[in-house]
């Protein structure tokens, strides 16, 4: 049995006042998910000195590919190890769609992380075009593949995946829980051609749309085993209930 797993990803929110009162909340009550919060990289300081002595752990949002050097503006995955870092998102689709990420810089992101000990959480999902034209699979199936490719099946016991619907995310349009257990099902697959064992531990979440009212249904199926959480991370009772559902 896989323990549910919740993450809320901040995206681009918050202030030093308003992440406070989030984060008391949230460690206030105990949840019977794991939780944690991807923040915006300066507060990730903030979430260690509130959590550290907490069941929530925390994450980053992005990572560079590169270990060090001449790249403006990166943050490496060295940097966020020494803020006590649990998880990062690679892959989001608002990187992929804004920041130009491909299948290999997504790759590449997730064996950065491995290597500093940070657990990313690989995210996949298709656009609406893609979905109505019958492509999901090949594109969920293609984004997944590069991540299978370059890592070894020890790292790929590590990871965390995530199906985002691109359509899905910020726009109240939940996937179905049957749409989303399809798509899980056939990732987790992909996952079992390479190693049963591997599919069967790794914790796979949903993402677009996951609120309070709608988590224990999706949450019940058996291949989610949690969810990626964006406007809902940002209060904590409705966190927390995702959490708890
Ligand atoms: P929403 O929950 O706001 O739809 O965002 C989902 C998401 O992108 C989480 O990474």
């Amino acid at each position: 049995m896989r323990q549910k797993l919740v993450i809320g990803n901040w995206k681009m929110h918050g202030s030093l006042a308003a992440n406070t009162a989030l984060l008391e909340g949230i460690k206030a009550v105990p949840a019977r998910a794991r939780l944690a919060v991807c923040a915006p990289f300066p507060y990730l300081a903030q979430c260690q000195s509130l959590l550290a002595a907490s069941n929530v752990a925390w994450g980053a949002q992005d990572v560079s590919a590169e270990a060090r050097g001449a790249f403006t503006g990166e943050v490496a995955a060295s940097m966020l190890a020494e803020f006590g870092v649990s998880y990062v998102l690679v892959g989001h689709s608002e990187r992929r769609s804004y920041h130009g990420e491909t299948d290999a810089t997504v790759a590449a992101k997730a064996l950065r992380a491995l290597e500093f000990g940070i657990v990313p959480v690989v995210c996949v999902g298709e656009t609406l075009a893609q979905r109505e034209a019958g492509q999901t699979e090949a594109v969920v199936g293609r984004q997944l593949g590069a991540v299978l490719e370059a890592l070894s099946l020890e790292q790929l016991g590590q990871i965390v995946l995530a199906y985002e619907p691109v359509w899905a995310i910020g726009t109240g349009k939940t996937a179905s829980s049957e749409q989303a257990q399809a798509v899980h099902a056939f990732l987790r697959g992909q996952v079992a051609a390479r190693d049963a064992g591997v599919a069967g531990r790794m914790a796979m979440l949903y993402g677009g749309s996951v609120k309070p009212d709608n988590a224990a249904e999706l949450f019940s199926m058996p291949d989610i085993d949690g969810g990626l959480i964006g406007g809902a991370s940002l209060k904590s009772d409705d966190f927390l209930a995702i959490g708890n559902a």
